[in-house]
């Protein structure tokens, strides 16, 4: 008898949070088996599923990077997967690989769709998707290719306690800059300071933020890195330094539809400044990932780079819940869903 399978499809757009119960869907039937794979084709079970903040933007009926997530779609998401057979001579059954599959527990993927999982020395499995996946692949090509912070350069990261900007806040102190981190909370404001080596990290939700940031940066920002967009965006405009560089990689606090209304009161700053605005996708900067990863297995082996992340257990069934977790600001570091333990998988390669 076929094993079943669950998948999340988007059931409606939302107006403002996703709302669990409501914008997906779980649709349960027979999973994808062997027989029906074609050559090159490989079928997948999922381990790990990764939440971003993108996803929000995914399901807007908007244009985009990418189209939008259809109703009635199983929706996006990168996975790290179990291969259960294989038609393709790249991979077998028992190995593991990353792919694009979405919120699915079974799936067919289709040959170049995926990528076989190499682990380096000092990583983990699930740095695949985290700082050794695309989270990394981000902070390390936007920080390089658009920053490009140079040593004693102040350089100001917002979401520093999150996936990315923890990666691009430590990249940038062992690019010998000095490193401003502004995070939600004191624990995580610690956190930044005492494990990862910032400089100075702010809490945002202080009334006294903005005078905080003022007082770290005497000299000025160099190089402003961009999660967040909104109120703490305004407030590092007011305090870049002539030629800074903005790296725009998101605006998590507008994802969900802007609260407030207010838009961006004081970008007459980039004229009087000559700033340089750049945003970009992580994909524009494909061809660099391999050095990317390269030097930032080095640095987790040498113990120079520390990462955190935030496993969401019990399977596909909690990824509607735990997604809300990067918009409540109550993850550190990666947010991913275990779909299944691979301490449960007989045989798997890890
Ligand atoms: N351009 C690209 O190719 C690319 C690729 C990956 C990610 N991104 C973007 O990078 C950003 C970070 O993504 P991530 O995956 O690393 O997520 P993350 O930073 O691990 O998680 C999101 C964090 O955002 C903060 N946040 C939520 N709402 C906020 C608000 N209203 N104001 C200020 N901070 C808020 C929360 O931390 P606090 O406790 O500090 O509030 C939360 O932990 C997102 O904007 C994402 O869209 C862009």
């Amino acid at each position: 008898m076929a094993r079943e399978n669950k998948k999340f499809v988007l059931a409606q757009r939302p107006k403002t949070d996703f709302v669990p119960g409501e914008t997906f869907k779980l649709e349960k039937g027979p999973a994808p088996t062997a027989d029906e794979l074609k050559d090159g084709q490989i079928l997948v079970e999922s381990l790990y599923l990764s939440l971003d903040p993108a996803m929000r933007g995914w399901v807007n009926d908007a244009r985009s990077y990418l189209p939008p997530v259809q109703i009635g779609e199983v929706m996006r998401g990168g996975t790290i997967s179990r291969v259960l057979a294989s038609k393709n001579p790249d991979v077998k059954e028992g190995d593991i690989v990353t792919a694009f599959i979405g919120w699915t527990e079974v799936a067919v993927v289709e040959k170049g769709n995926f990528a076989k999982a190499e682990v380096p020395e000092g990583g983990q499995l699930t740095d695949l998707l985290g700082v050794l996946g695309l989270t990394g692949m981000t902070a390390y090509t936007g920080l390089h290719r658009i920053g490009k912070p140079k040593a004693g350069e102040t350089v100001v990261v917002s979401g520093a306690a999150g996936a990315t900007g923890s990666v691009v806040g430590q990249i940038a102190k062992l690019r010998g800059s000095r490193v401003i981190g502004i995070a939600g909370s004191d624990d995580k404001c610690e956190w930044l300071i005492n494990e990862l080596g910032f400089d100075v990290a702010l809490n945002y939700k202080k009334d006294s933020f903005k005078k905080d940031l003022a007082a770290a940066t005497p000299d000025y920002i160099d190089v402003y890195w961009d999660n967040v967009g909104g109120e703490i965006l305004e407030a590092a405009l007011s305090r870049a330094k002539k030629n800074a560089r903005f790296v725009m990689c998101g605006s998590i606090s507008g994802y969900n539809g802007s609260k407030d209304g207010k838009g961006i009161r004081n970008l007459s700053i980039v004229v009087a400044q000559r700033i340089r605005m750049e945003g970009f996708i992580v994909f524009d900067f494909a061809e660099d990932y391999p050095l990317a990863r390269k030097e930032i297995a080095g640095w987790l082996a040498e113990g120079k780079l520390k990462r955190k992340e935030m496993i969401v257990k019990g399977g596909l069934e909690k990824a509607e819940y735990a997604i809300k977790n990067l918009f409540e600001g109550n993850n550190t570091g990666k947010l991913l869903v275990e779909i299944k333990s691979p301490n449960e998988v007989r045989g798997a390669k890890l």
